[in-house]
């Protein structure tokens, strides 16, 4: 498999504090890579890194072989090639539900009014919102909205998509169909990086599970070694907490 996203001994601290300690793991081609670990253990650090929301101090971090820009129009551009989507629903909220997904398309990959409307009813379709495209983001539900700002990072062709704990500010009957929909991504060969508690989503389509703890990576294996075999002691606490829940 093709190398896609290579972090390469990076560190991040804020202040005194180590948040992401010498991480290396390379993401690949069409791979499906679950996230997972306590609260304050660096994950969405880690996603922010990827997506150049965060500063790293050292290290380096390529995207499809092109190491991550400081600033300007490249970053603008690399962004683009790395869909995110955050826990809190992050739409434009005085853009309708089709401006949202059209706007990156026309400012930042430079297509016309038409193309982009295209494109955005085709995805709109595909999450199962095309029939709310007139509305504002807060006349949605939650589950509604996640899946229009799925549509919009689509839309701007992606190489890599980042989910930082997509559902979990949703309500429980609301999950489901944000996860169906990335499920469906999944196995289309969408790459994908997802941080979750959801851990039927992480069996059904990780290719790999990564578990962090106070900023390190302290396993990687597949959903199948992790969850009937953890290693680490902090794993075994970790997965002995969340599933008695
Ligand atoms: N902007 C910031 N300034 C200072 N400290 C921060 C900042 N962002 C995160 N931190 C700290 O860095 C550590 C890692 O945070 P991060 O948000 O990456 O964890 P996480 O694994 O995503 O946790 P959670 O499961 O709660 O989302 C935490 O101790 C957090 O308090
Ligand atoms: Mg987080």
């Amino acid at each position: 498999m093709e190398p896609l996203v290579v972090v390469d001994h990076v560190n991040k601290h804020f202040g005194e504090l180590h948040v992401l300690k010498d991480i290396t793991t390379t993401v690949h081609k069409g791979e499906v890579v679950v996230v997972i670990g306590p609260s304050g253990s660096g994950k969405s650090t880690l996603c922010r890194a990827i997506n150049r929301l965060e500063t790293i101090d050292n290290g380096t971090i390529t995207i499809d072989g092109k190491k991550l820009p400081e600033e300007g129009k490249e970053l603008a551009k690399l962004r683009a090639d790395v869909g995110m989507v955050f826990q809190s629903f992050n739409l434009f909220a005085h853009k309708t539900v089709l401006e949202n997904v059209t706007l990156g398309q026309i400012n930042v990959r430079k297509r016309s009014k038409a193309d982009a409307t295209k494109r955005a009813m085709e995805l709109l379709e595909r999450v199962g919102v095309a029939n709310q495209a007139s509305k504002m983001p807060s006349q949605l539900s939650g589950g509604q909205q996640q899946r229009v700002a799925i549509a919009r990072a689509l839309a701007m062709d992606p190489k890599v998509m980042l989910f930082d704990e997509p559902t979990s500010a949703l309500d429980p009957e609301m999950i489901n169909e944000v996860l169906d929909v990335m499920v469906g991504l999944a196995e289309e060969g969408m790459t994908m990086v997802v941080v979750t508690h959801e851990m039927g989503f992480a069996r059904k389509a990780g290719q790999r599970i990564l578990f962090m703890a106070e900023g390190e990576i302290v396993e990687e294996a597949t959903p199948e070694e992790f969850f009937t075999n953890p290693k680490s002691p902090r794993a075994q606490d970790f997965l002995s907490k969340i599933l008695t829940h």
